[in-house]
């Protein structure tokens, strides 16, 4: 079956058809020849998974996925939430984010956080959404050097690494994992119920 996943972001493609495996063409935004950025302008990770997919849905026709994430601090009301990319401004700098984060949370005593993905499927006239969730807390001071984002400051539950440290492992337990690994368990029923039929 083909799907569009409405990304250019290599390590996020690679991420995904390692997870949906053999079964499903996964094309990339620049494989359907689009080389434009997709509005993302909805306030809810709900909004710009589905405002992504709609959009290759109508220009393109063709059945696609599209995901959004943010990181949510208990103790900033859900901060930076939708905004996670661009918390510091437009530049999308990661340490400016953290710096802004950490500055935030200097005087809180409740680190509690968790990443969200949404991911956002469309397939003919249909919709389906599915959440991947990792809980976890924010440290004081970045540590580690692998990932993106706000991985130096953030470490799972369970663990004493930051999501920076633990190298490989993320791709296991991350929220956006989560959330294909319930994709590509919607897609696997789907051919049960077709052979079935
Ligand atoms: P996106 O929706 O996947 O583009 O994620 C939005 C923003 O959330 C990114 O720019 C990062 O700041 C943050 N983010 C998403 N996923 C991760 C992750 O796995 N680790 C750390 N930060 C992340």
């Amino acid at each position: 079956m083909k799907l569009v996943f409405a990304t250019n972001n290599q390590h996020k493609l690679e991420e995904v058809r390692a997870i949906l495996g053999d079964n499903h063409e996964v094309l990339s935004l620049k494989e359907i020849d689009f080389h434009g950025d997709i509005p993302e302008t909805a306030g809810t990770l709900e909004g710009n998974a589905l405002q992504k997919a709609q959009f290759v849905k109508e220009h393109f026709g063709l059945d696609c996925f599209a995901d959004d994430t943010g990181l949510e601090v208990d103790a900033l009301g859900g901060e930076p939430g939708v905004y996670s990319a661009r918390y510091a401004g437009d530049a999308h700098d990661s340490e400016a984010n953290m710096k802004k984060l950490l500055q935030k949370m200097a005087k809180k005593s409740d680190r509690k956080a968790r990443f969200r993905t949404v991911v956002a499927l469309i397939q003919g006239e249909e919709t389906h959404l599915f959440e991947g969730i990792i809980n976890g807390s924010i440290i004081r001071k970045r540590r580690g050097n692998g990932g993106f984002g706000y991985d130096p400051i953030f470490v799972p539950e369970g663990y004493t690494e930051t999501l920076a440290e633990i190298g490989d492992e993320k791709n296991k337990i991350s929220h956006r994992a989560r959330a294909i690994a319930k994709l590509a368990e919607f897609l696997r029923q789907q051919e049960v119920e077709n052979k079935t039929d």
